[in-house]
């Protein structure tokens, strides 16, 4: 017999998530029926829509989340024993799966993790999973970056916001990131080839970005909303655009008085951008794709990763609160 060990959500979160909020438990698995596998936790993601998404979903639930998982046991010929998994099976360290039926939040089925060589398996959480297909297809789709234009990114020491001022600089844009302290701006010029970045807890970001883009701004690809968004579209040029990724900053605000912020109408208006939220399940369809693109592009040495890896399962909340406080650089990640 299997035990399972699982995290279940007993409160809702409140401004800052609490340890309280949830429950370590242990669960007894039954035995495998034909076409049922069973896999194994090696690494977590821990990411800003979790502190959101289980707002909306019932108490008693296992925590939300995806891993990567090895397959340990198999009844099904399609999953054998040693191949590995990405999925949203919650946090969790052992889970019986079979792919007739699908009980996640996520719309997304579990999938074998492609074959990526001597890569690290975590990047299936990373810049080869959700975050890296994040900054492929919002960026391309929603932003339509053009060579010689100037993108700015907030969020941009994180696993999309890094992901994303990489690509645009694969394809020739002038790349500003905005992040949360010298070390991450130093990381985004120095290792991943950004032309500037920004601290906005130390630094005028408006002053400053019209200083590094006194032609202004075709491109904003948002991460955190609230006023570093209403700072950069007022920068904006005509036709510009801005890919609404997450608005990370009001995430842990009450949501009966969500933070006030700057009109953007007349800048939206004057200077006819267009804004788009979007999910990036959006492109499921085309998800292998994202995959490949990215993994070639590690390949060819025009795309570099950084984790920021906990480890121990027990560390799951500490790594998750963390991560929502800009303790990560690169992908957060924890490692069972
Ligand atoms: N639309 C989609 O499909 C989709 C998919 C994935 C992610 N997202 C969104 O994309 C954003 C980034 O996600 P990620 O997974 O790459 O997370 P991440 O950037 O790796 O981690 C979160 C980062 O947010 C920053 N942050 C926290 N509070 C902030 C605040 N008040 N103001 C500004 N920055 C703050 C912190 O960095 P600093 O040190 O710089 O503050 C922290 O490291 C999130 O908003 C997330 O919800 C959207």
């Amino acid at each position: 017999m299997v035990q399972a060990r699982k995290y279940v959500l007993v409160n809702y979160f409140v401004d800052q998530p609490k340890p309280t909020d949830l429950k370590l438990m242990e669960e007894e698995l039954p035995p495998l029926q034909d076409g049922e596998y069973l896999v194994e936790a090696e690494f977590f993601s821990v990411d800003p829509y979790m502190r959101i998404y289980v707002q909306n979903l019932p108490l008693g639930i296992t925590m939300i989340g995806g891993q990567v998982a090895k397959i340990i046991e198999s009844k099904n010929p399609d999953f054998p024993v040693g191949k590995r998994i990405v999925g949203y099976l919650g946090w969790r360290t052992h889970t019986i799966l079979n792919p007739n039926i699908h009980q996640s939040f996520s719309e997304q089925k579990p999938y074998l993790l492609p074959d990526i060589g001597d890569l690290p398996s975590s990047l299936g959480l990373g810049m080869l999973g959700m975050p890296g297909n994040t900054a492929y297809f919002g960026l391309l789709e929603i932003c339509k970056p053009k060579s010689g234009e100037t993108i700015v990114i907030s969020g941009a020491a994180g696993a999309v916001g890094s992901h994303v001022g990489q690509i645009a600089k694969i394809l020739g844009l002038n790349v500003i990131g905005i992040c949360g302290s010298d070390e991450k701006c130093k990381w985004l010029t120095e290792e991943m080839g950004f032309d500037f970045a920004i601290n906005y807890k130390t630094m005028p970001v408006a002053a400053k970005l019209r200083e590094v883009a006194p032609q202004g701004v075709d491109c904003y690809f948002d991460n955190v909303g609230g006023d570093i968004a209403g700072t950069v579209i007022y920068q904006m040029n005509l036709f510009g655009r801005v890919a609404l990724c997450g608005s990370i900053s009001s995430y842990n605000a009450d949501t009966k008085s969500l933070p006030k912020s700057t009109i953007l109408q007349p800048a939206i208006l004057l200077n006819q951008l267009k804004m788009e939220g979007f999910i990036a399940r959006r492109w499921l369809n085309r998800w292998n794709e994202g995959i490949m693109q990215n993994l070639q592009w590690i390949r060819e040495g025009k795309l570099h990763y950084r984790e920021t890896v906990t480890k121990g399962f027990e560390n799951m909340f500490d790594a998750f609160i963390g991560m929502l406080h800009g303790d990560n650089t690169g992908k957060a990640i924890v490692q069972v």
